[in-house]
């Protein structure tokens, strides 16, 4: 598996689940290769993942939404983006950026051009920029992002991206968010807790990406305690909630009894001060 593969799939998981995820278009992605994989995941995985990824897609909506609802106008920044499609569900004074490695940021500007133009989707302001977080420096990556920023506020999201990235990267891009937010522009992370690493349904994750990695496209597995983002300098951490309570929230008779189960990620909303 390479990691643009985990893009479509959690646009997949997305689709499948529209009432939570609240992502109308991210079946615009679907494509046989990745309805093939899927299976096997949530077999030999966890059956629960397409929920918990349409969870986490709707916890982010919320947020981003009632941000921009209040600050028209401002600045969307999706770090490692994938094909996540917020830009179309909020409001379209909104810029959007979005940063992701070179094949996916090409392949996702040509298909939304082409929809925009065929009127499967509404037109929105969207500045593309490939980036790969592990080979730029922090220098590098700001020279690029702060001509594209106008002093408007900003929502910088970072979602599915930690887990495949080493302390060192995550620390570079949180000084980044640092340099390029206001005071009152807000981060919104997710990331698993360390706590998660001796439970069976973990350890099956990391066997799935063992047996199905690529060579050459090798990834970390990042973990993350909350302290991190309760230290991260220049922020306040405003919000955290996991995914087993936003099923309590967002699923009516949840079949989502137990976390220790669960890949239950933590998402995470900091308040630049
Ligand atoms: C699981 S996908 C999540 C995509 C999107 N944020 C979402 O939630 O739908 C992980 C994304 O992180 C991107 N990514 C991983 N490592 C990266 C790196 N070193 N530099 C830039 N992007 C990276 C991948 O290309 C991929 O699009």
């Amino acid at each position: 598996m390479q990691i643009h593969e985990t893009a479509f799939i959690t646009s997949m998981y997305r689709s499948y689940h529209e009432d939570i995820s609240k992502d109308l278009y991210a079946k615009l992605w679907n494509n046989p290769k990745t309805n093939s994989l899927i299976p096997s995941i949530l077999k030999n995985v966890s059956k629960d993942e397409a929920i918990l990824h349409s969870l986490r897609n709707r916890f982010f909506y919320e947020r981003v939404k009632s941000f921009f609802d209040k600050n028209d106008g401002g600045t969307f920044i999706n770090f490692g983006s994938g094909f996540s499609m917020y830009q179309f569900q909020i409001n379209k004074n909104v810029t959007t950026i979005e940063i992701d490695k070179k094949d996916i940021i090409n392949y996702k500007k040509e298909k939304i051009d082409k929809w925009i133009t065929q009127g499967k989707l509404p037109f929105r302001k969207i500045l593309y920029t490939s980036i790969d977080f592990n080979i730029l420096t922090e220098r590098e990556i700001i020279k690029i992002l702060l001509p594209l920023l106008q002093n408007k506020p900003t929502f910088i999201l970072i979602e599915g991206v930690l887990f495949f990235l080493n302390r060192d990267t995550t620390n570079k891009l949180f000084r980044i968010f640092r340099r390029i937010q206001s005071p009152g522009d807000l981060v919104g992370s997710v990331s698993y807790l360390p706590e998660i690493e001796t439970t069976e349904v973990y350890q099956r994750l990391l066997r799935y990406f063992n047996a199905n990695n690529d060579v050459g496209d090798s990834f970390n597995h990042q973990t993350i305690p909350t302290s991190y983002y309760q230290n991260t300098e220049g922020y306040l951490l405003k919000e955290h909630i996991d995914e087993f309570q936003l099923s309590q929230i967002y699923t009516s008779n949840s079949a989502i009894t137990s976390k220790s189960s669960i890949l239950n990620e933590n998402m995470y909303l900091l308040e630049m001060t």
